[in-house]
């Protein structure tokens, strides 16, 4: 089933100081990874934390329909895997939805397997570049049997008899054509490589070695990694606490730092390396954000976030950043509008190709409620207007992206007059609690 929901305005307002403690859903990422590698190992994974969003229960009804067994016992989620390797052919495509991570993952994953397999997704996901995941695929064997002008959805992949290992240096920074190859490798006799120039997320290499894979990295002096998976090797089921999606935490982070007297907590943020960028970004703007509790649970780093409203200034974030903060630019644009002077973002190429164009949705966005922007080919700069004065008024186009979706509702609640969204459906597609929590700290959404 594709997302063909009615479209649902929504509309939020300048609010009083949020307070409060507040939980976001599990990562996004990780949950996925949780419901694929659990779906593929042998024996049994347990989860607790998962993200119930829509996009990752695609994920669990594609492992599904390739033979894993998945059900919910309480706050568990239990998975009985195949076995690395032992993935059946599905009966019928693979509907990903809005989901880029499911499918791209998926693509690698059983790609290269000997048999047919076909997926579809919404008009959003059906309008994303493929290719950057079938290039390396089709050097491992894989016959592209069907596909939409561009590489793009409705795909048909069959793999060959055995798939041919192969050295990958990704060409783009992105965690999830790395993933793509790595789980290719899974099924690959020999040694598959991946060189990836600029590091992105880690969640793939960390947990197929918890799950029993033969994964070595080697980083150079450079910084650039090399990475080795062993094909068909053993993995077995794990138990996984998933934490808090720092992507999710951003929206309730910024609301407080722009709602004038807000003093809130984060509970169970993911604090992996690869994901902080946000809130190195926001402390050097002069957000007042205390990290509190850090610990370490089942092999990631997690903190408490302890948020109070603070006055901004504009900040240059460099290129280099941009993989630890890739899905924080359009919240990050709503706190710039409240800043002091320009915030200027550079690096943001991989931007254009996300749920939506997220460059071009943020300036036109930030541009319907009175915010002075200029958009380039990868940058963009905001001029921001303290204390909200002017802001606000207009309706923002989210173009089936749930990010465009929270970031424009946050952007209200500090702004003069009110923001409203063409459509807030999308929001369930990562956040469903979202509504829930943000009213829940005082935010006047509806
Ligand atoms: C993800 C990687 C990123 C990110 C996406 C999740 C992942 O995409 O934007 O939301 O889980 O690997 P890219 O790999 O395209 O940068």
């Amino acid at each position: 089933m594709t997302h063909n929901a009615q479209p649902r305005p929504a509309l939020a307002r300048r609010s009083q100081e949020l307070t409060g403690t507040a939980r976001v859903p599990g990562d996004k990422s990780i949950s996925h990874r949780s419901f694929m590698f659990g779906g593929l190992a042998s024996g049994e994974t347990r989860i607790t934390g998962l993200l119930e969003g829509e996009d990752v229960m695609r994920t669990g009804e594609a492992m599904k329909a390739m033979g894993a067994l998945i059900e919910k016992n309480g706050d568990t989620w239990i998975i009985q895997g195949v076995g690395n390797g032992c993935l059946l052919q599905p009966e019928a495509p693979l509907d990903f939805g809005n989901a880029g991570t499911g499918s791209r993952l998926t693509m690698g994953l059983v790609g290269v397997y000997d048999m047919e397999t076909t997926f579809i997704g919404d008009a959003s996901l059906s309008g994303r570049p493929m290719g950057r995941v079938l290039d390396p695929l089709r050097q491992m064997g894989v016959q592209v049997l069907k596909a939409a002008p561009g590489d793009r959805m409705p795909i048909t992949l069959r793999g060959p008899r055995f798939a041919a290992p192969i050295t990958y240096r990704v060409p783009m920074a992105s965690a999830q054509v790395k993933s793509a190859v790595l789980l290719a490798g899974l099924n690959t006799p020999g040694i598959t490589t991946v060189i990836e120039p600029v590091m992105t997320r880690d969640h793939t290499e960390k947990m197929l070695q918890g799950f029993g894979a033969n994964l070595t990295v080697e980083t150079g002096a450079d910084g650039v990694r090399h990475i080795f998976i062993e094909g068909q090797g053993k993995l077995t089921g794990q138990t996984i606490a998933v934490p808090g999606d720092p992507s999710s935490a951003g929206f309730p982070l910024v609301a407080a730092l722009i709602v004038p007297g807000s003093d809130i907590v984060i509970e169970n943020v993911l604090m992996n390396p690869t994901r902080t960028g946000l809130l190195l970004t926001l402390q050097e703007m002069g957000g007042n954000i205390e990290i509190l509790n850090a610990r370490n649970a089942g092999g990631e780093d997690v903190a408490d976030l302890r948020v109070r409203s603070s006055d901004l200034r504009g900040v240059t974030v460099p290129a280099e950043r941009a993989p630890s903060m890739i899905d924080e630019y359009p919240v990050l644009a709503a706190a710039a509008a409240f800043a002091e002077g320009e915030t200027l973002m550079q690096g943001l190429e991989e931007l254009r190709v996300k749920e939506s164009d997220r460059l071009a949705a943020v300036a036109r966005g930030l541009e319907a409620n009175g915010v002075d922007c200029t958009e380039g080919e990868t940058t963009l700069s905001v001029r921001g207007r303290p204390r909200g004065k002017g802001i606000g008024g207009g309706t923002v186009a989210t173009h089936l992206d749930h990010r465009i979706a929270m970031s424009f509702l946050i952007l209200g609640l500090a702004a003069e007059r009110p923001v409203t969204i063409d459509d807030s459906t999308m929001i369930a597609t990562s956040f469903p609690e979202f509504m829930g929590l943000m009213k829940e700290l005082g935010a006047e959404i509806e």
